[in-house]
């Protein structure tokens, strides 16, 4: 992972602008989740680890800007770029992340800049469909899945496309898999929301509800209640929790085994995805795939 953050270094160091380096020291690397999926499927190469940076750098760049979406203060356990340097400039950087990458990625070839290009459209379609949805209470299912699948999944499916392409596997397999494993990922991220704590997660907890995100242990929630209940779920929305409700939605949660279901549901993806590549019996997709499933942040 070290030699894909000297890359994404050097692609920035070459835009001569040292506010950029600035700001790239105050953000917190990730879990590089799309690059370990990459190499785990791809034998390391020059073009892998380019490929690498680029999908972090984009990856970086669309959590920059859903951060100003979501007005969101914490990411990581730290600030938040635009808590740090204001909205303009967390913009900014991120238009410059994902164009830095647009150009490396058009130095490789068309077709994979064509797979990831295709993918980020789908990613700020997500986005788009994230906000439509978060302006009432979503009792749709699938249009969450519709709306994760975009936001989240297709950029996890093309890392596991790339990586196919690169080995000489066969890309639908790969596709197949890194779409469930994406699918899986954010239905975890969505339950870790719920039960995670903030120390560990580095961002506040419940805050999903609060922001709009009817995520899937409260859709689950909404069809298991009762008409009473349904209706105060729904006052809820959006609102500032305080101690009561943030207990009575938990209490419910347990009643219903809500957050159970949605895991079992983020599982059953997880165990799609490895259905589809069982027979490259690759034991680091295994790995990768089992701690996702297990992560607690
Ligand atoms: C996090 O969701 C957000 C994403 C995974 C995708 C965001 C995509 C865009 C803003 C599109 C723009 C694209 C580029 C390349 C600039 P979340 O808010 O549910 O997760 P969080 O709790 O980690 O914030
Ligand atoms: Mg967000």
């Amino acid at each position: 992972m070290q030699k894909i953050d000297n890359l994404i270094e050097q692609f920035l160091k070459e835009l001569d602008y040292k506010p950029i380096l600035n700001m790239l020291k105050n953000i917190k690397t990730g879990k590089k989740l799309r690059s370990k999926l990459l190499l785990a499927i791809a034998l390391e190469s020059e073009d892998a680890y380019k490929i690498c940076a680029i999908i972090e750098l984009i990856h970086l760049a669309s959590l920059l800007h859903d951060d100003i979406i979501d007005e969101s203060e914490l990411r990581r356990g730290a600030k938040s770029l635009n808590a740090l340097f204001g909205t303009k400039n967390a913009l900014m950087l991120g238009d410059i992340l994902y164009s830095k990458a647009f150009y490396e990625l058009s130095q490789i070839n068309t077709q994979f800049a064509s797979i990831i290009s295709n993918a980020v459209v789908k990613l700020a379609i997500g986005e788009l469909m994230d906000v439509e949805l978060a302006k009432s209470f979503n009792t749709n299912k699938q249009a969450y899945l519709t709306m994760i699948y975009n936001k989240t999944a297709v950029l996890i499916e093309a890392s596991a496309r790339c990586g196919a392409i690169l080995a000489g596997y066969d890309e639908e397999d790969f596709a197949q898999y890194g779409k469930n494993l994406g699918l899986a990922f954010q239905m975890i991220d969505d339950i870790l929301d719920l039960k995670s704590d903030e120390a560990i997660l580095g961002k506040p907890i419940m805050s999903d509800f609060k922001e709009g995100k009817t995520t899937l242990p409260y859709i689950y929630l909404y069809e298991s209640l009762n008409q009473e209940d349904r209706l105060y779920l729904q006052t809820l929305f959006k609102k500032e929790l305080n101690e009561n409700e943030k207990q009575w939605i938990n209490l419910k949660l347990q009643e219903h085994k809500a957050l159970e279901k949605a895991i079992l549901e983020a599982k059953a993806y997880a165990e799609k995805a490895s259905k589809a590549i069982k027979h490259y019996a690759n034991a680091k997709l295994n790995d990768i795939t089992q701690a996702m499933v297990d992560r607690e942040f």
